[in-house]
C-alpha cells in the first residue's frame, strides 16, 4: 500500500499496516537499542519487497522434476544497495537480506551541527553501468544529505530514473528539497512527519536514528 501527497509527486508512502506498527514501535523513547535494530532491519524487508515490485521480469528456461520450463527471473540491471553512513548501515542489511547478490556502495556524509550542510568523507561504489542503485538512510531531515547522495551518484553519470531513495521517516522541509533538487527521483518512506524542529531533529520523529541503531549517545 502506498499513499501519494498532492504536494510531493514524487514521495511514495508505504502504508502497509505491519510497517506503520512496527515504525510506531521504533518511535516510542524506551524501545532498547536492540529492539530498535530488529525493527529497522523487519521494516526494510517488508519496504524493499514494496520498492522492488516494479523489477523487470525476463524468463530463463528451468528444468523442474517434471519438465522443462520458461520461469521468471528478474532481468537485465544488477542491483546496488548504498546506505548513507552511517545510519543507513540500519536499512542495508535488511536489503541484502532480501536481494542478496545486489553489490554493496557507501556513501559517507555527516551534518555539520553549525551550518547543518552534508560535509562528504567517503565514496566507495560499485561498477556503475547498467545497475539501479537503492540509496538508504532512515531520516529525510533537511534533506541536505540524501540530495547529496543522489548528487553522488548523478554526477558519475547515473541517471534519475536508475536511483531509489528509501527512508523511514521524513519531515515535509527535506522531501520539498529532495524534490526540488531530484524531481525524478522516488523517494520510498514509511512515514512524512509533521516538521522540523530547532535542531533539525524530525518532528514526532524518533530522535537521532544512529544513535538508536547503534546505542550510542
Ligand atoms: N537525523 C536523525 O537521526 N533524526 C532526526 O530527527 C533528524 C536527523
Amino acid at each position: 500500500m502506498n499513499t501519494k501527497d498532492p504536494r510531493f509527486p514524487n514521495l511514495h508512502v508505504l502504508t502497509h499496516p505491519l510497517i506503520q506498527h512496527k515504525l510506531s514501535h521504533m518511535r516510542e523513547k524506551d524501545t532498547s537499542t536492540r529492539t530498535f535494530r530488529e525493527l529497522l532491519r523487519e521494516i526494510t524487508l517488508l519496504m524493499g519487497y514494496e520498492i522492488t515490485r516494479d523489477l523487470p521480469l525476463t524468463t530463463r528456461t528451468i528444468e523442474t522434476p517434471l519438465q522443462t520450463m520458461d520461469a521468471p527471473v528478474i532481468a537485465g540491471r544488477k542491483l546496488a544497495v548504498v546506505p548513507v553512513l552511517r545510519a543507513g548501515i540500519g536499512m542495508s542489511d535488511g536489503l541484502l537480506e532480501l536481494i542478496p547478490s545486489a553489490r554493496v556502495g557507501h556513501i559517507g556524509v555527516y551534518r555539520d551541527p553549525e551550518t547543518l550542510e552534508p560535509v562528504e568523507y567517503m565514496v566507495r561504489l560499485p561498477d556503475l553501468a547498467e545497475r539501479t542503485f537503492i540509496l538508504c538512510d532512515p531520516m529525510v531531515a533537511t534533506g541536505n544529505s540524501a540530495v547529496h547522495a543522489v548528487n553522488v551518484l548523478k554526477k558519475r553519470g547515473v541517471a534519475d530514473a536508475q536511483i531509489l531513495f528509501l527512508a523511514l521517516v521524513a519531515a515535509p522541509e527535506g522531501v520539498q528539497v529532495f524534490q526540488d533538487a531530484h524531481p525524478e527521483v522516488k523517494l520510498y518512506v514509511a512515514s512524512l512527519d509533521s516538521h522540523l524542529n530547532e535542531h533539525a531533529y524530525i518532528v514526532p520523529g524518533l530522535g537521532d536514528a544512529g544513535d538508536r541503531i547503534f546505542g550510542t549517545k
